[in-house]
């Protein structure tokens, strides 16, 4: 039989063999340089085991699986429903919950099943405002579904950077959500899920606890668990989890106990509402993930992840940069750069990315700039601990970080005129690249990096 494509190995394409002259393999390898030799401290990224990719690669994107396991609209599924069970199983066993989906695309899909599973139209929930560290799908105003469809609540931070617990009660008997989220994506403190949930039941609401960011820390006992108050808890299972970007739905016993139909309302919201045939090969990757979860290994992976957050953030308070709340509980920091150079994280960012170190920026809560020209800089401890960096490390990308928030807030203004902003930005970008001080130091970064293991295209 003549098969319509021609198989191409990872060392083909690498020039080994017949060579594939597929461009976008030259880019993959392109990336994975760029991943090697940079240090990642965006706070919501992770590499990958050797693992988790070979399944991501594997034939199981090849099937169609629209349905459940034991009820699927499509033939042929009797192993892929037995790999969804046993992802089901595995994390069943590891979060000690009676229900859980797998199937969600990512994390903003799998909040909106939740929402659409638990609210009709124009009912209301409230959730974590995005300028205090909480997620678009948390019922941001305006531009996102979750404050299109349903009638939005925010609750915010105070000048101390923290959530006040009092404050969240009183809106909340205010405006009596059927839904309370409790989620943070740039909150660099730990949520209080107890007294979240003692909210939720006192007024008789649903609480949703996104973990997406804490998964890694919650498993390894490093943040406050919330299954025992929560209804339903979600998480991306790409972040501290370290599995294939995904997300993964859990009904508690507790919201089972308020609402018996819980289970089937998620299931039924995630297909047929708003999706179709799940992606198989990342739910096998998520099962792979699971495993490596629930072992001893990984509780240490969450303390080093912590640890490494601590030193970071105390050697950047030591050169003399100013954090949100003046520390981190978490795996995250946020730096405040709202009185020494508002607005201008994201320069900041960029000239980091020339000196080799990637991170994103960030509004800071009561934000003097605005969404697109903010004034904080978020980091995070995940990715460069997966890679085997510890405290010495710690140190000396805060000393690089430091030396280039310097050198970017002493030679460079941010035109007040927001019509120069976007031609200035480009000329910026532009330059950065070439600034010979910023290659010194990207030099140094590469050699550090270089020194820490990353993904290796071998291994699929
Ligand atoms: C708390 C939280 N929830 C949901 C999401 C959405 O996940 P995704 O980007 O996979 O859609 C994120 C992503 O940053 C997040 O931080």
């Amino acid at each position: 039989m003549k098969l319509g494509y021609k198989y191409i190995s990872w060392h083909e394409s690498r020039g080994k063999g017949s060579v594939s002259k597929d461009k976008i393999f030259n880019l993959i390898l392109q990336e994975n340089r760029r991943q090697k030799h940079k240090i990642g401290l965006i706070a919501s990224e992770n590499n990958v085991s050797p693992n988790v990719a070979r399944a991501l690669g594997s034939c199981l994107t090849n099937k169609y699986a629209e349905g459940y396991p034991g009820a699927r609209y499509y033939e042929g599924n009797q192993v892929i429903d037995e790999i969804e069970r046993e992802a089901q199983n595995r994390l069943k066993k590891l979060f000690g919950v009676p229900y859980v989906n797998v199937q969600p695309y990512s994390g903003s899909p799998a909040n909106s099943a939740v929402e659409f599973a638990l609210l009709e139209n124009g009912q209301t929930l409230m959730g974590l405002a995005l300028s205090s560290g909480g997620h678009l799908t948390h019922g941001h105003p305006k531009v996102t579904f979750s404050g299109r469809f349903f009638n939005s609540v925010q609750y915010g931070v105070g000048g101390d950077g923290r959530i006040d617990m009092d404050q969240v009660r009183q809106l909340a008997l205010m405006h009596r959500p059927k839904l309370l989220i409790a989620g943070n994506t740039a909150y660099p403190f730990q949520l209080d899920f107890k007294a979240f949930g003692e909210i939720a039941d006192e007024i008789g609401a649903y609480l949703l606890a996104d973990i997406s960011h804490v998964t890694g820390l919650v498993i390894a006992g490093e943040h406050p668990s919330p299954f025992a108050y929560a209804d339903v808890v979600m998480s991306t299972t790409h972040k501290t989890f370290r599995g294939p970007r995904g997300a993964m739905i859990m009904v508690t016993d507790h919201g089972l106990q308020k609402d018996p139909k819980l289970s089937d309302k998620i299931a039924k919201a995630v297909f047929p509402a708003l999706q179709g045939g799940p992606h198989n090969a990342t739910t096998a990757a998520i099962a792979i993930a699971a495993a490596e979860a629930s072992g001893v290994k990984f509780k240490k992976y969450g303390h080093k992840i912590r640890k490494n957050a601590d030193t970071l953030a105390q050697a950047l308070q030591n050169e003399g940069l100013k954090l949100v709340g003046d520390g981190t509980q978490t795996h995250l920091m946020l730096v405040d750069f709202s009185a020494s150079a508002p607005g201008m994280a994201g320069l900041i960012a960029r000239a980091l990315d020339a000196a080799g170190i990637y991170a994103n920026k960030n509004t800071v809560p009561g934000e003097p700039g605005s969404p697109v020209y903010p004034s904080g800089l978020r980091l995070g401890t995940p990715l460069v601990t997966t890679r085997g960096m510890g405290a010495a490390e710690m140190r000396q990308i805060a000393a690089w970080i430091g030396q280039v928030s310097r050198y970017t807030i002493q030679n460079v203004q941010l035109p007040a005129d927001r019509a120069q902003r976007k031609y200035f930005q480009g000329e910026f970008a532009r330059q950065i690249v070439q600034d010979k001080q910023l290659l010194a130091i990207a030099k140094q970064v590469s050699q550090l990096a270089g020194s820490f293991p990353i993904f290796d295209p071998a291994w699929l």
